[in-house]
């Protein structure tokens, strides 16, 4: 008798595209070709390294036995440097700071302590996949928005409007974003305030690459903003910091505090039912954002010349255009080829080794037709693979 165990059925819907080329390029793999990753947003895997203070602020906590659990909104010295650092960055009403196992964790802990089932947060389309995938964890739905490749892919303000509904109970934004490298600026995050205060929304700002931008001075903020939009700021060591083995992530929740306590009294039962995040990378968070950050200067260096060489390289070839990224360290190419993303990919994987994801995997609305790749790699690496790319497209032509 077949005694099989049945998985839930909320895990038929998550699928995780960057993970799932894996599969293409382990045959690519075995049928000798080398492979070249550039599917995965991990900048240690390439020639960024951590930080040395960032490194020696947590071996130091570990030395100093700072290996029990921490208090689970995370110890204090951390949370007052994320509240500094949010301040120098002009949002001034913070009510809970509380630090994670990795961004994602506290995405995960703001959507479970927000959704029932069958209600729905907006997200951007194409947008970073570990959105919809927490929310079909809570039997919740990640209502799609879509990103206007148009206008250098900033938030389609009627597409968001479109999708609310009296279930909608967060809009999502991610700035810098992944996967198209856009920038969002003042202008269009006042919009998205605006409907959110509208709608009483909780304004989600994933502003994790906020460092990563090729223009000085370009990001903002969006807490910054207002005084009354009830906003959850994200961050973490992962990108900026270059440190995403940490798994250590945050998040800072500002607005009004009595119309917040509820929500930020659910989220402290969650904390606490987990203990606690990761404890001794907590004391790099104070070292990490108010110590030397001059070597940003190195890293986006390298990341504007490897964001302009993929540009130069992809809209020079036939069938594919490149809205140039303004940050972060993705760019998110249009193929008109008269193959699917998926099938393009596929080939490409296969083929040439060079490891792209399918623009679907980021959101079916806007994201069908494109693929993400990663500018991490050296120049020489990046150029290989552009060229691999570009021929495989000329075949197809
Ligand atoms: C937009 C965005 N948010 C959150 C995360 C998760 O980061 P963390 O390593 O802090 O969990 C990522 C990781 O790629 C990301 O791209």
């Amino acid at each position: 008798m077949s005694r099989n165990i049945e998985p839930a059925r909320r895990t038929e819907k998550m699928t995780y595209a960057v993970r799932d080329v894996i599969a293409w390029a382990k045959e690519a793999a075995a049928a000798g070709k080398e492979i070249l990753y550039l599917n995965i947003g991990d900048p240690n895997l390439f020639d960024f390294v951590t930080p040395a203070h960032i490194v020696e602020a947590t071996v130091e906590a570990m030395r100093a036995n700072k290996n029990g659990y921490a208090p689970s909104s995370g110890v204090q010295a951390a949370r007052d440097a994320i509240e500094r650092d949010n301040a120098r960055k002009g949002i001034t009403n913070i009510v809970h700071t509380f630090v994670t196992t990795g961004s994602s964790e506290a995405i995960d802990l703001a959507v479970a302590a927000l959704v029932n089932p069958g209600d729905n947060i907006l997200v951007p389309s194409p947008g970073y996949p570990l959105y919809p995938a927490v929310l079909a964890r809570f039997d919740a739905e990640a209502r799609p928005y879509a990103l206007d490749e148009g206008s250098g892919w900033q938030p389609d303000l009627g597409s968001i409007r479109s999708g609310i509904d009296e279930r909608t109970k967060a809009l999502v934004v991610i700035n810098p974003n992944n996967p198209t490298g856009s920038v969002t600026g003042p202008k269009v995050l006042r919009q998205l305030i605006e409907v959110a205060l509208e709608h009483n929304l909780v304004l989600f700002s994933d502003e994790i690459y906020d460092r990563l931008v090729f223009e000085p001075d370009s990001f903002t903020a969006t807490a910054s903003l207002s005084e009354e939009a009830k906003i959850i700021t994200l961050h973490g060591l992962s990108k900026v910091f270059i440190a995403p083995g940490f798994r250590l992530g945050w998040a800072s929740i500002s607005g009004p505090a009595g119309e917040l306590d509820d929500y930020c009294e659910a989220i402290q039962k969650l904390e606490r039912a987990r203990l606690s995040a990761n404890h001794p990378e907590q004391y790099a968070v104070a070292p990490a954002l108010e110590g030397p950050m001059d070597y940003l200067d190195g890293v986006l260096a390298k990341l504007r010349r490897r964001r302009d060489l993929v540009v130069e390289k992809l809209n020079a070839a036939p069938g594919i255009s490149c809205v140039e990224p303004q940050g972060a360290f993705y760019a998110f190419p249009r193929i008109d080829l008269g193959v699917s993303d998926a099938e393009f990919c596929e080939k490409v994987v296969r083929e040439t080794g060079v490891v792209i994801v399918p623009g679907s995997g980021f959101g079916k609305l806007a994201g069908e037709g494109h693929f993400r790749l990663v500018f991490l790699p050296p120049e020489d690496v990046l150029a290989r693979a552009l060229d691999r790319i570009v021929d495989v497209a000329r075949k197809i032509v």
